[in-house]
C-alpha cells in the first residue's frame, strides 16, 4: 500500500510551516525532496504504474512536489524576514555615543601642516584658493610668461596627458595664481595649497608633492611685503622667533625680480631644528609677480601690483616634524603613520599652537 499524495502533501505542508529555523527547514526539504526523500520515492513509483493509476496518481504526485517545493520556498523567505527583524530590534548603535576605543587611523603630516598653514595665513587675512590638477598648457605656462619652446617647459620634467598635447598634471600650484586674478580681480590675498607633479624620484624628491602658493596683490606692493610675509609665516609655523631667513636672487619666468627663500637649521641630537644659521635649506621661490602675468590675467601693472611665492609643503613638514625620506610620506606604510601621524583631534590653531 503505497502513501496517499493528497495526505502527504497536508502533512509536509504543515511539518514545513512549523520548521523552527533554516536547519531544520533543510532537513526537512532533503528528507521530502532528497535522493531518498519521501516525495522522491513516490515520484519514482510512477514508472511501475499501470496506464489507469498513473492517469488517477500522476497530477497528486506532480503538485505533491510542487506544493512541498513551494512551501519549502515560503517558509525560508518567512524565516529569512523573522532572523532580519530580530536582529533590527536586538542589535543596536548608539550614535549619539563617543566610542570607547582610541581611534585607529591618523591624520598624515601633510594634511595637518595644510591646516597649520591654513590657520596661520588665515590670521593673516588670506583666503583659501584652488584650481585643477589635470591642468591646461595657457594656465600651466603661458600665461606665467613661459611661452612655447622657453626652456622653462623643459626644466620642470612635466607629465603630459597621452594624446592631449594641450592639458599636463600641473608641474606648480602657480596656476591657480592666473585663475583666482581673473576670477576675482584685484586686491587679493590668497593661499593656494594642493598637489603638483613632476617626472622625478629620489630621496627628496617624488614624482607627486605638494605646494602651497602664496599671491597678495594690491595697490603699493613691494619686496619689503614679500620678506615681512615669509618671515612671519615661518616663525609661526616653526614656533620659533629666532627663525632666520636668507633671500637670493633668482630665476622665475613670471616674477621679477625674483628670489629664493632659504631658512637657517642646525643639528641638535642627531636632528635638524629649524633656527640658528650654521646650515641653510631652500623652502621657497618668491618674487614680484611679472607685469605680463599681471596683463595676461588683465590687470594693468601700472595700477596694481603683486607679490607671489611657492613652497614645498612636504619639504616644511620634513623640516618640522624630523623625518628623513620624502618617499616615506607617500608609501603608505602604517608603522611610519603611527610613528608621524596626528591624532584627529589634534586640529591646529594659533592660540592653541600650531604645533599640535
Ligand atoms: N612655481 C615655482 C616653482 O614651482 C615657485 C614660485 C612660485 C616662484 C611663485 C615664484 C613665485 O618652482
Amino acid at each position: 500500500m503505497t502513501a496517499d499524495p493528497d495526505t502527504l502533501r497536508s502533512d509536509w505542508t504543515r511539518r514545513i510551516s512549523e520548521a523552527g529555523d533554516a536547519s531544520a527547514l533543510e532537513a526537512l526539504r532533503v528528507a521530502a525532496l532528497g535522493k531518498a526523500g519521501e516525495v522522491t520515492a513516490l515520484l519514482k513509483t510512477m514508472g511501475s504504474l499501470s496506464p489507469e493509476e498513473r492517469q488517477e496518481r500522476g497530477p497528486k504526485i506532480h503538485s505533491l512536489r510542487e506544493a512541498v517545493t513551494a512551501a519549502i520556498a515560503m517558509r525560508k523567505s518567512d524565516l529569512e524576514g523573522a532572523d532580519l527583524d530580530r536582529r533590527l530590534t536586538s542589535e543596536r548603535i548608539d550614535l549619539s555615543l563617543p566610542s570607547r576605543e582610541a581611534p585607529k587611523g591618523s591624520v598624515h603630516p601633510v594634511s595637518q601642516v595644510m591646516d597649520e598653514l591654513a590657520e596661520i595665513f588665515g590670521d593673516m587675512g588670506f583666503a583659501v584658493a584652488e584650481g585643477p590638477e589635470i591642468e591646461d598648457d595657457w594656465h600651466n605656462f603661458t600665461a606665467l610668461n613661459i611661452p612655447e619652446a622657453h626652456p622653462a617647459r623643459a626644466m620642470q620634467d612635466t607629465f603630459y596627458i597621452a594624446g592631449r598635447d594641450d592639458l599636463v598634471l600641473r608641474t606648480h600650484t602657480s596656476p591657480v595664481q592666473i585663475r583666482t586674478m581673473m576670477k576675482a580681480g584685484a586686491p587679493l590675498r590668497i593661499i593656494a595649497p594642493g598637489r603638483v607633479y613632476r617626472s622625478d624620484s629620489d630621496a627628496t624628491h617624488t614624482p607627486m608633492f605638494h605646494q602651497i602658493e602664496g599671491l597678495v596683490i594690491d595697490r603699493g606692493i613691494h619686496m619689503g611685503h614679500l620678506k615681512w610675509t615669509l618671515e612671519t609665516f615661518l616663525k609661526a609655523f616653526f614656533e620659533r622667533d629666532d627663525v632666520q631667513i636668507r633671500i637670493f636672487p633668482s630665476y622665475f619666468p613670471f616674477t621679477e625680480p625674483s628670489a629664493d627663500v632659504q631658512v637657517g637649521w642646525s643639528w641638535e641630537k642627531g636632528r635638524r631644528v629649524i633656527g640658528g644659521a650654521d646650515h641653510w635649506m631652500e623652502v621657497a621661490g618668491s618674487g614680484m609677480v611679472h607685469p605680463n602675468v599681471l596683463r595676461n590675467c588683465g590687470l594693468d601693472p601700472e595700477e596694481w601690483q603683486g607679490f607671489a611665492f611657492g613652497c614645498g609643503i612636504d619639504r616644511l613638514a620634513m623640516l618640522k616634524y624630523g623625518m628623513s625620506d620624502l618617499r616615506a610620506f607617500f608609501d603608505g606604510d602604517l608603522r611610519w603613520m603611527k610613528h608621524y601621524g596626528f591624532r584627529f583631534l589634534d586640529v591646529p590653531t594659533l592660540s592653541g599652537g600650531v604645533g599640535a
